[in-house]
């Protein structure tokens, strides 16, 4: 089975999924989106009130604020596959319990598999404490982790820092660091650095420039 098809497979699943009760109170169920090959993975908390209506992860205030800081890293969601610890919205946007964390793990593991990422980014304390049990996310935050097959790195939740007006800087401080965390993951993977910055510069500047000459 190809990646492709491990990923509709697995949204599939979780679409029909009882296996705790937050099916019950579900609208959407909300599997993740993104490319099955993605080098960079981001699992979020569960889904909130617009998220549970559009069946797609972070599409509210929270969303917004993470395409900002995806820009910041230089990537659009097109490039990263973007997931939740639980695939069914919380009631009242509660916190999901370690009952629903353990059942609902099969999927995101299954996710994990599939994709293969050289980096995964974690957001918040619930998924920071599925590769880190028990770190301190205001100490760990931005710092790139081997794990197995790959890296982890902690980060803010985007929500906490809307409402948090001090971890602003940190979290677009650690999304700055993205760019060469990846280059560093490829190189310790064993996987090619793909020039992006280099290429978006030479067609940046105009066909006419003088200073195109100076690139060669
Ligand atoms: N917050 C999350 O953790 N995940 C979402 O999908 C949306 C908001
Ligand atoms: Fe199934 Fe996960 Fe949804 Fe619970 S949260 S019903 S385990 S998909």
């Amino acid at each position: 089975m190809s990646a492709e098809e491990a990923i509709f497979q697995i949204a599939e699943e979780v679409s029909t999924c009882t296996k705790c009760v937050l099916h019950e109170s579900r609208k959407k169920s909300v599997p993740g989106d993104g490319p099955a090959d993605a080098e960079i993975m981001f699992i979020g908390e569960g889904p909130g009130f617009h998220e549970n209506e559009q069946g797609h992860p972070f599409v509210g205030a929270s969303g917004k604020f993470l395409d900002q800081l995806l820009a910041q890293a230089g990537v659009t969601r097109a490039d990263v596959f973007i997931a939740n610890v639980v695939k069914c919205r919380p009631p009242g946007n509660r916190d999901p319990l370690p009952d629903e964390l353990a059942v609902c793990d099969s999927y995101l593991e299954a996710q994990i598999q599939a994709i293969n990422p050289s980096i995964i980014v974690t957001l918040g304390r619930f998924s920071m404490n599925k590769f880190f049990p028990g770190a301190k996310i205001s100490t760990v935050h931005g710092q790139m982790q081997k794990v197995g097959e790959r890296f982890v790195i902690p980060m803010f939740h985007p929500a906490a820092a809307l409402h948090q007006a001090a971890l602003k800087p940190s979290i677009l401080g650690d999304f700055a660091k993205l760019p060469d965390q990846l280059n560093a993951a490829r190189v310790a993977l064993g996987k090619p650095i793909i020039v992006q910055k280099v290429k978006k510069k030479v067609e940046e500047i105009p066909d006419d420039s003088p200073q195109q000459l100076n690139l060669f």
